[in-house]
């Protein structure tokens, strides 16, 4: 695990998933498997390689699961070892499981990403930290946070991930106006889900960011927005003005996975890089 100056994350795990019902009626979007792995696993693995030391799940009364997912669990444990099935109890409690600080709070009403974000408020201690959306699965080296950890390394601000929309998906999206500054993207203005006329450009925000602290006053100060939600793209429209923000295109592959497509996307990608189920895949 590297060492580095970004040492918290929040991930907002609150939303309803309501694109995924039913299942996500008693399972979590981001406990989703690629194949065996959930969606949420590849989020946390992806922190950790940026140095993070404390992931902030902010979660809902139906998201049990993760923090059941990101415990210890002795009896299943004690079983495989029994069966002389040590390398199962790796897959199932890798190291970084004792390293990490999780911690859980929830989010009462789903009213928003900002307000979801607000609610981590009280345990950041830093004065940057990194926001992971984990039905954005990002498949990538570096990993994805890492990429914008680089630029927060070289400016101090706070970084958006950004990747270039096409004319049909601007209108789902915070869409970014900026300006290129020695080889970085100085973010000037954002607009939440502009029709394609209005669209500053076709950089697009997706789940990774690096933000200020100073995002919970901004985020405290917005009032709800579209769909009566406190929305995070609002507050760092606010940010923006009071200090330097910056974007950078991601190099990986990138799968919605809060939707159907990309969700099938993700697992046929990650199949036909696993050499038994190619033939499957090219069936
Ligand atoms: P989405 O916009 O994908 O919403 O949220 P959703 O509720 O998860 O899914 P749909 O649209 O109903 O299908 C983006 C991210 O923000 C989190 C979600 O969990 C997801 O990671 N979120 C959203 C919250 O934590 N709380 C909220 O109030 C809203």
């Amino acid at each position: 695990m590297s060492k580095s100056n970004l040492k918290q994350a929040v991930f907002p795990v609150a939303g309803l998933g309501s694109r995924f019902l039913p299942v996500t009626k008693s399972i979590p979007k981001e406990m989703l498997p690629i194949i065996d792995k959930p969606l949420i696993q590849f989020a946390v693995e992806e922190a950790i390689e940026a140095g993070i030391e404390e992931i902030i799940f902010v979660t809902s009364h139906t998201k049990k699961a993760i923090e059941d997912y990101f415990s210890m669990n002795y009896e299943l444990e004690h079983r495989l070892k029994d069966a002389g099935k040590s390398e199962v109890v790796e897959i199932i409690h890798p190291k970084y499981l004792d390293e990490i600080k999780f911690s859980f709070i929830r989010q009462s009403e789903p009213n928003g990403l900002g307000h979801a974000i607000l609610q981590a408020k009280h345990i950041i201690t830093d004065d940057f930290f990194g926001i992971i959306l984990a039905d954005d699965l990002i498949l990538s080296e570096p990993g994805c946070l890492k990429q914008l950890l680089e630029i927060h390394e070289k400016t101090q601000s706070s970084v958006l991930g950004v990747f270039s929309a096409s004319e049909n998906q601007v209108s789902n999206y915070g869409v970014i106006s900026s300006k290129n500054i020695d080889g970085v993207e100085k973010v000037d203005g954002i607009v939440e889900k502009p029709k394609p006329a209005d669209a500053p450009s076709n950089l697009a925000v997706f789940g990774r960011y690096i933000l200020s602290k100073n995002i919970f006053l901004n985020i405290e100060q917005t009032k709800p927005g579209l769909n009566n939600e406190i929305q995070l793209t609002d507050a760092i429209q606010d940010l923006i003005l009071n200090e330097d923000v910056f974007a950078l295109e991601f190099e990986g592959r990138r799968f919605d996975c809060g939707s159907k497509e990309g969700y099938i996307s993700a697992i046929i990608d990650r199949a036909s890089s696993i050499d038994k189920f190619k033939s499957i895949i090219e069936k």
